[in-house]
């Protein structure tokens, strides 16, 4: 939602927060590995790419200061305040490089196993190594999107499992300690694939939803009588752009502001279209019943 505020308000007059900032790296970060498994002249799925992702994970966000892109040379921990009274202390650096060229062989040459196993042991093994000095649970996170991908199970990113993790942290945190403590897998691999299935399930759900939900709104628009050619191209820009100004519109539509002022009310009209600042002037509109939707069940 701060992400959409911020496009819609313009980068000039807003200020971004560490959260926009970070959500946009991850973005970025995204957008960079799967062109790069993507693309023939690309780099395949590696440590390499890992450490240019993880680089442009932490541009100026938390972790930024902690070696962004390098796999660390130096002993970590995990929780409390020293290796000696850590949750979980990870391997010493000198056996990190053996340790990423090992998952890198079982991410390529591991055909025996489905992929879903395999994607959930590459998470847990690379959370165990846990190569970097920060960050490695959002790009650990990001390796499963990619190995859904690379495996062909996705062609997109839709099934992102970081909102079950959260919800359900204790036992993430235990089940992957069970891995580390007493060879737990199958363990492990039941929640993750539990985690897999609630998401995808959740996923199909909201995008039903939001399909019927704008098949709805579409007939709303037409039917309203201040609709115009003009609204009906607003609306159909609204499901990747639901908040919006008036100066946004302009934009949009590549039009005048009294044609994008008219198009906005007619949305408002037809009720699809919700001002949310009260002000007269710089107000921001929002799909309301769209943006609900979307943030339902997000809520931690
Ligand atoms: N107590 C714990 N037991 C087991 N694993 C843990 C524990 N605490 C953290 N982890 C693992 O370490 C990851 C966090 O590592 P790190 O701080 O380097 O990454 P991050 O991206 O900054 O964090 P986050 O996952 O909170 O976004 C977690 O996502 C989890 O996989
Ligand atoms: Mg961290």
């Amino acid at each position: 939602m701060d992400l959409f505020a911020f496009e819609a308000a313009g980068k000039a007059e807003s200020s971004e927060t560490d959260d926009v900032q970070g959500v946009c790296n991850y973005l970025d970060a995204i957008a960079y590995a799967r062109k790069q498994l993507k693309s023939p002249k690309g780099l395949p799925l590696s440590v390499r790419v890992l450490c240019e992702t993880h680089r442009r994970l932490a541009k100026g966000v938390r972790g930024a200061e902690k070696s962004p892109g390098e796999v660390r040379r130096s002993q970590n921990w995990i929780g409390r305040t020293r290796p000696g009274n850590a949750a979980y202390v990870p391997p010493p650096p000198h056996a990190v490089g053996e340790l990423l060229a090992g998952l890198e062989r079982f991410i390529h040459g591991e055909r025996d196993l489905p992929p879903l196993i395999r994607a959930g042991l590459c998470h847990a093994q690379f959370e165990t190594i846990h190569p970097f000095l920060d960050g490695n649970g959002r790009i650990g996170r990001l390796l499963i999107a990619l190995l859904f991908e690379h495996w062909k199970l996705l062609r997109e990113p839709l099934l992102y499992l970081s909102l079950f993790f959260k919800q359900r942290r204790a036992e993430y945190y235990r089940r992957l300690d069970g891995v580390r403590g007493q060879g737990d897998f199958k363990g492990w691999l039941a929640f993750f694939l539990e985690g897999t299935a609630v998401v995808a399930e959740e996923a199909v759900g909201t995008i039903q939803d939001l399909f019927s939900l704008i098949t709805s709104d579409r007939a709303k628009v037409l039917r309203v009588k201040t609709s115009s050619v003009m609204a009906a191209r607003l609306f159909e820009l609204l499901p990747e752009h639901p908040i919006v100004t008036i100066g946004r519109v302009v934009d949009l539509l590549s039009t005048t502001k009294p044609t994008a002022n008219k198009a906005v009310n007619a949305l408002v009209d037809a009720g699809v279209l919700v001002e949310t600042t009260g002000r007269r002037r710089d107000r921001t509109f929002g799909y309301a019943a769209y943006l609900d939707r979307l943030r339902t069940g997000t809520e931690i």
